[in-house]
């Protein structure tokens, strides 16, 4: 069984993810979902408890820790404490059966990640399963970040990727040409590295948001050109990820592989470069707590052993692969 409770109404009234809210809203949700469990007879049925122990907002992930202790404390439960990162790659190789059943699908070969998000983005190289080596990373903001910013420069709710992607659409159905003053840059695009950055790409966003008017037709080509400048530079550097460590597999995970063009572009390359796509379900992309339960489900698959001494659990914010 899969609980929900989302705080995205609550950050879309105020523009944005506060830690503190965050944090409040947790210790409020968090027994209402667990109270259903117990109510539903569940807990004895709970053979590990998965926590998040990294990386994201510390207040938040101390909730979710301090909560797992309680109920290792409470009932013998085991803790897995896992990376949210690994329940990111883990929700992209998990197909739905239908039957209230998934399947994890590990490939076989080496699998290069790309994972993007309000927090994160990075390439990760998988030369074999549960081995991680970072090979790229953003040196400012998350592409969801800058997402949500233009979003917002923009006049739009938070959270901004799914606001700018349903506009690039309708912009990319009229095909029509940008004003050549409003083309944006595609950051790093040549850095000869596997690094990104998309600071410089938000602040030039706002000086031609600001220095040209923007009516209301053309603000859809400029959601479509920054969606197409995020898009190349992601294209670029996954295809040069996967031609440096030769692998076999692409896994895409973070709430931006929702994003349908970044999506058909990827599917695109991988076509092209004969390379296997793991994109996952949309449902699965955005934040949730099954695919932190996955990754820890395949951790026992594996004959991984839960964390011995509770009292060294900790939430880590800067917690890496
Ligand atoms: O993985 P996630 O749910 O939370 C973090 O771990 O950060 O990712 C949230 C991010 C937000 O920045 C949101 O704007 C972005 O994912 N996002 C999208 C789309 N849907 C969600 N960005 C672009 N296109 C989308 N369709
Ligand atoms: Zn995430």
């Amino acid at each position: 069984d899969n609980y929900v409770l989302s705080q995205i109404e609550l950050h879309r009234e105020y523009g944005g993810v506060y830690p503190h809210m965050a944090k409040r809203e947790h210790i409020k949700n968090l027994p209402i979902l667990l109270e259903k469990i117990i109510r539903n007879g569940e807990i004895e049925k709970i053979d590990a408890i998965a926590v998040t122990n990294g990386p994201g907002l510390s207040p938040a992930l101390w909730v979710g820790v301090e909560e797992a202790k309680r109920l290792h404390l409470n009932y013998g439960i085991p803790i897995y404490p896992i990376n949210h990162m690994e329940g990111h790659i883990y929700a992209a190789l998990t197909t739905d059966l239908g039957n209230g059943k998934m399947r994890i699908n590990f490939p076989s070969g080496s699998s290069t990640a790309l994972l993007i998000s309000g927090g994160h983005t990075e390439l990760i190289h998988i030369p074999r399963e549960m081995e991680y080596k970072k090979i790229g990373v953003t040196q400012d903001d998350a592409i969801g970040e800058a997402f949500d910013k233009v979003a917002r420069m923009l006049g739009y709710d938070y959270p901004g990727g799914p606001e700018i992607s349903k506009r690039a659409e309708l912009g990319r159905k009229r095909n029509e040409l940008i004003r050549e003053v409003l083309r944006l840059p595609r950051p790093m695009l040549s850095s000869g590295d596997l690094n990104f950055s998309f600071s410089g790409l938000k602040t030039s966003v706002l000086t031609k948001i600001e220095k040209y008017e923007i009516e209301s037709g053309e603000k859809e080509l400029f959601c479509m050109e920054f969606e197409n400048a995020v898009t190349d530079v992601l294209v670029k550097k996954v295809r040069e990820a996967m031609y440096l460590y030769n692998t076999t597999n692409l896994i895409v995970g973070g709430g931006v592989s929702a994003n349908n063009h970044i999506r058909i572009s990827l599917e695109v390359l991988c076509a092209a470069q004969n390379k296997n796509l793991y994109l996952g379900d949309r449902k699965l992309s955005t934040d949730n707590a099954l695919m932190i339960a996955i990754a820890c489900f395949r951790r026992m698959q594996l004959e991984h052993t839960p964390i011995s001494n509770i009292n060294l659990l900790r939430a880590d914010p800067n917690l890496s692969l």
